[in-house]
């Protein structure tokens, strides 16, 4: 699970389950790389890990392209990359609006191709992209996020091949506690939080440390790929 000499990208690092894994990166000892659309949250994040001379960030928005080309291109030698952006949206069905499902589907998936096409890695190098829940156990009014998980998790298969040797997996959290829930559920957030908790198995939201541990996981093992790794507390069985 060592990290050092590594230079690790974390692509949505500037909040929740990105500023985890970051912290989880530098704990092993690597430099890290924080990116995300807003120099003010990229430099809150930087004050929150207190490593001075190991983190620098990067301001791109991984929606166009164009940034992310220029983000791979402007970086120093880069050894693994984590992609955890999104722009979460709940929409119904019946009176979706496609403006806003295209953002979640751009935030997320095509995030992940426009990171999968230009990240340039050494040698023993991964890609790890977040998925989620949504995927198997998806909530009434949660088909985009559902499907842009579900297309993520079978993308990173045909990459795995395409991209070997460099290894691509999955992370795929349950309900971890991070600000994206602020937005979510509001005032309802810590009722909505005791209710989950006393269903799952591990008897617990799960923290952004649970989920930066297997993201070094799946940087420091060399024998896992094409994988999606679940750090949900057991959320598909209940
Ligand atoms: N928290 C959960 O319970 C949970 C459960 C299942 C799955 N997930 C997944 O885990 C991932 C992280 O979620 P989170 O809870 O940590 O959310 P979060 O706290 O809102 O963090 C999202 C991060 O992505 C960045 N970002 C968003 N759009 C971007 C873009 N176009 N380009 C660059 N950066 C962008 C944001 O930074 P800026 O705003 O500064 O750009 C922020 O750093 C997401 O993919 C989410 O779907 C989370």
């Amino acid at each position: 699970m060592n990290l050092e000499q590594q230079h690790v990208v974390v692509v949505g690092g500037s909040s929740g389950i990105g500023l985890g894994v970051a912290k989880a990166a530098l704990e092993q000892g690597a430099s890290v790389t924080l990116v995300s659309r807003s120099h003010e949250n990229l430099e809150r994040a930087v004050a929150a890990l207190g490593a001075p001379g190991r983190v620098r960030t990067q301001v791109a928005d991984a929606t166009r392209e164009d940034d992310v080309r220029r983000l791979f291109g402007a970086l120093p030698p880069v050894n693994h990359v984590v992609v955890t952006t999104v722009e979460a949206h709940y929409l119904p069905i019946r009176q979706m609006d496609f403006a806003l499902a295209r953002r979640v589907i751009d935030s997320k998936l095509m995030a992940a191709f426009h990171v999968a096409r230009h990240a340039r890695l050494q040698p023993g190098g991964s890609l790890t992209f977040t998925t989620g829940i949504a995927s198997v156990r998806p909530s009434p009014n949660g088909s985009v996020i559902a499907a842009v998980n579900g297309g993520i998790e079978s993308a990173v298969r045909a990459w795995a091949l395409e991209l070997a040797p460099v290894r691509v997996n999955v992370l795929s959290p349950g309900w971890i506690d991070t600000p994206i829930w602020d937005a979510l559920a509001g005032d309802a957030k810590a009722q909505r939080f005791e209710q989950h908790a006393r269903r799952l198995p591990v008897g617990r939201i799960g923290t952004t440390a649970d989920v930066g541990h297997a993201a070094v996981f799946l940087m420091t093992n060399g024998f896992t790929t094409g994988d999606v790794l679940r750090v949900d507390g057991g959320h598909p069985l209940v």
